[in-house]
């Protein structure tokens, strides 16, 4: 999403100002081209060198040095969004007041691009009715406000006014003004994760899925404007878009439920779960006790998700499958496309050393009903699921 976009970081003078380092890098990674500019005080917390070296372009703190000027009207005017992290509580006040007494408020001043801040500073300042004053009157203005944390501060007292993490500084961007309109109105549902069947109140059966590739489909999914609803069994990472509903169940039998209700109203679906194939006969009120050798536990098939799907989707809808194999990787994926009538399948193989539970890497190839293959290099789940979303989309354009 942030690919391209032009981002302009103001730091201000706060001992949060370490936290800029992080965006820059963050804010590259994805793909932004950014600069910075800083007041004379931030130089006294962060080095320009670091930030120059980062964001691949000379820091920005002086209006005019021996032979040069900084055009602040033209830096206003190239960026898609100026952020300001951290914004201390002096360049707030001068903000809201409209002082121009240094080069990030004179761009500030003339920036025709949104702007949004992300406050640092000890809770006694943050409370302040002036502060308070001040953060009304930038939104006032139109700008958006990232909230402050609670935590340690720079002070070593606990409280509020810590800026907020930079992940989520990246993420609120993203979100806000970079999600793309591809998916606009398409309500897709994603499962992710594990199912955990009860043996009995304190063990089940399981596996080492982790979600991490179903939350990126998700995400990416998302990013390209989509509704995401996602059904995920239990996992430990986290969804950065708080717009992605979620919905957490733990058994195969309570995913199958969910995913059934909500099926009918969606355009396209992704069974990314691991769900279990079978699950205790009976589950034991009680903890088992260790009194036998031998312990035989009765199971029965669960019911095949994605196959009642492919069952009942109609035209308008899109249905993709995974396939995990360890053996005849092509021939079991393609099966399993016919099989459970699927739009196309994902196929991760365990042989790949890249490919696998709990990974941040994938490598997939994928099989549509036409009998096309599509081979992709091991990348990082992330880009794994913007394949999987591009593959997607264009299927759908075909079929238009
Ligand atoms: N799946 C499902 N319901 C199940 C089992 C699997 O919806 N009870 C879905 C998975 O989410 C995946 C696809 O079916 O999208 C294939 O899962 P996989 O484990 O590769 O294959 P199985 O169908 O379970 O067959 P096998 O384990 O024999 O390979």
């Amino acid at each position: 999403m942030l690919n391209s976009k032009k981002i302009l970081l103001g730091i201000t003078g706060s001992i949060a100002a370490y936290k800029s380092v992080f965006i820059v890098r963050l804010l590259v990674i994805a793909g932004a081209e950014v600069r910075v500019v800083m007041t004379p005080a931030a130089k006294e917390f962060v080095s320009s060198l670091t930030l120059t070296t980062l964001s691949r372009n000379k820091v920005l703190y002086e209006i005019a040095d021996e032979d040069t000027w900084s055009n602040h009207v033209m830096l206003g005017r190239w960026a898609d969004v100026m952020l300001i992290a951290p914004l201390s509580c002096n360049s707030l006040a001068k903000m809201a007041n409209g002082i121009c007494d240094n080069l990030l408020l004179a761009t500030y001043l003339s920036a025709t691009c949104p702007v949004v801040v992300a406050p640092a500073m000890d809770e006694d300042m943050w409370r302040h009715p002036a502060t308070t004053r001040n953060i009304k009157t930038l939104e006032g203005f139109g700008h958006s406000v990232i909230s402050v944390g609670k935590g340690e501060l720079a002070s070593g007292l606990y409280g509020e006014g810590r800026m907020a993490e930079p992940e989520n500084i990246v993420t609120y961007l993203s979100e806000k003004y970079f999600r793309s309109n591809d998916l606009r109105g398409k309500k897709v549902l994603i499962t992710a994760g594990p199912t955990y069947e009860a043996i009995d109140p304190v063990r089940f059966i399981g596996n080492y899925s982790s979600g991490k590739m179903g939350v990126a489909i998700a995400e990416a999914f998302y990013e390209r404007g989509a509704d995401v609803h996602m059904v995920c069994g239990p996992v430990s990472i986290d969804v950065c878009y708080k717009g992605i509903e979620i919905t957490r169940i733990t058994s195969a039998n309570e995913m199958n439920g969910f995913v059934e209700a909500l099926f009918p109203s969606t355009d396209i679906t992704v069974m990314a779960a691991a769900v279990a194939d079978y699950t205790p006969k009976l589950v034991a009120k009680e903890k088992i006790k260790k009194k036998e050798d031998e312990l035989h536990l009765e199971l029965i098939k669960t019911k095949d998700i994605l196959k009642s799907l492919g069952a009942l989707k109609n035209d308008n809808q899109f249905l993709v499958g995974f396939a995990l194999e360890t053996e005849n990787e092509h021939e079991n994926a393609k099966k399993k496309l016919l099989f459970k009538n699927a739009d196309l399948i994902v196929l991760n193989s365990l042989r790949d050393a890249s490919a696998g539970f709990g990974k941040d890497t994938n490598k997939v190839t994928m099989f549509d009903k036409a009998g096309h293959v599509f081979e992709f290099e091991a990348k990082s789940k992330k880009l794994v699921a913007i394949d999987i979303v591009d593959l997607i989309i264009k299927k759908l354009n075909e079929k238009e």
